[in-house]
């Protein structure tokens, strides 16, 4: 069995790195661990290089392409066989992106003014998107539970869907930040709301191949009739093998009535064609990705172990909230007695780190910080100390 070796330090500098470019208009300095944005620090699968490799120096002309029939079906086996998600060809197209993927289903499904369901804390582009489109976002914020983990509030979501009969809402299913697995009885319950007062729901399962600590992913529409009637589905290789660059994200809508007129619009406007490399990519990833993904995942299982013993050792005002799914922890800043500005100008000014700061994804984020852990030991190792060493300078 080959050994993958994720501990190696890689320079992405210089390299049109979004986590690098953008640090000095973000954080108003270069200086800094860029612990942020979602991708990881981790060369890919050699399965997939070695695809684009092939595809591109082999045969080297680059005209229009379609989809392979083995395209689509490596999707549908690997959603199969790993999450037990049944659907054919006919359910699912080609998206180039999950954010872009939203803003489409956004502007197929509502109408300005109408009003959208959101989960705060959660990742911050379904706000953006439905605002910038004229659209309303509406919170159903998450409980925070005495364990110190978060549950839907769902007396809260059918309150709403009766007061401001949303069309959409969005279950961002493992939930980022804060890395939920979210279990079948909320999603059964969401589903049956959604149902009842006929809202549609867009399933984020960007993250659902990224389940550690022996959490299982649940695809939303297949928890019942009700969410396979309501449910739009998105998903990608993106996060999950580090290929976030190549724009491939894939659609399933079970539902007919839902899904023919926005795949017919889709096409009419040519807005779900894929571009060669992702096709090549996600059937490499998903073929011959899982021996790396395993691998990958027991490396960001121990680094999160790492983070949580290092807080309660060494930081403990700092209480690492330990994620059932992918390589994002919300750290949870309370207990260091400070304004999340405070906070938030330590991190950046006297721990030199860049981290998601946790009010992004809405004002319950106050006083938490999301830390992207999908990098070398080395990196963190270095990132903690430097967050200890701040800490302690604020006693002095
Ligand atoms: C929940 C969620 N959805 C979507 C995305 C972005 O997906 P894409 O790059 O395909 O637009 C991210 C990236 O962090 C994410 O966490």
């Amino acid at each position: 069995m080959e050994l993958y070796d994720f501990g190696r330090v890689i320079d992405r500098k210089g390299t049109s790195t979004y986590k690098y470019e953008e640090l000095e208009q973000d954080f108003g300095r270069c200086d800094l661990l860029p612990l942020w944005i979602a991708d990881m620090d981790f060369e890919v699968c050699p399965a997939i290089t070695e695809a684009i490799r092939h595809r591109v120096c082999d045969h080297a002309i680059y005209g229009y392409t379609m989809p392979p029939a083995s395209y689509w079906q490596s999707i549908i086996d690997w959603q199969r066989e790993r999450n037990h998600f049944e659907f054919t060809r006919d359910e699912m197209c080609f998206i180039g992106g999950i954010v872009t993927g939203f803003g489409l289903v956004i502007n197929h499904y509502t109408k300005p003014g109408d009003k959208v369901v959101i989960q705060q804390p959660v990742y911050h582009p379904f706000k953006n998107v439905i605002t910038a489109n004229g659209r309303i976002a509406v919170n159903n914020a998450l409980i925070e539970t005495p364990d110190g983990f978060y549950k839907m509030n769902l007396e809260e979501l059918e309150q709403i869907f009766i007061e401001h009969h949303p069309r959409l809402m969005v279950v961002c299913n493992p939930h980022n930040p804060i890395g939920i697995a979210w279990d079948i009885e909320s999603l059964r319950e969401v589903a049956r709301l959604a149902r009842k007062h006929g809202v549609l729901l867009f399933s984020d399962e960007i993250h659902g191949d990224l389940m550690i600590f022996g959490h299982r992913h649940t695809p939303l529409a297949t928890v019942s009739d009700d969410a396979a009637a309501v449910t739009i589905t998105m998903g990608a290789p993106s996060k999950t093998f580090n290929i976030a660059g190549l724009k491939s994200s894939w659609c399933v809508i079970k539902n007919p009535e839902v899904r023919r007129p926005f795949f017919q619009w889709l096409e009419n406007n040519e807005l779900c064609s894929p571009h060669l490399i992702a096709l090549t990519a996600t059937e490499a990833a998903y073929r011959h990705g899982t021996e790396w993904l395993n691998q990958c995942l027991h490396y960001i299982e121990e680094n999160i172990l790492m983070v949580e013993n290092f807080c309660r050792e060494h930081i403990p005002g700092v209480r690492a909230i330990r994620p059932q799914a992918s390589f994002l922890v919300w750290l949870d800043c309370s207990g260091l007695g400070l304004c999340h500005e405070q906070v938030h100008d330590m991190f950046i000014n006297s721990a030199h780190l860049a981290l998601n700061d946790g009010t992004m994804f809405g004002q319950a984020g106050s006083c938490h910080m999301r830390l992207n852990v999908g990098t070398s030991r080395t990196v963190l190792e270095k990132a903690m100390h430097q967050l200890a060493d701040a800490v302690a300078t604020l006693k002095k």
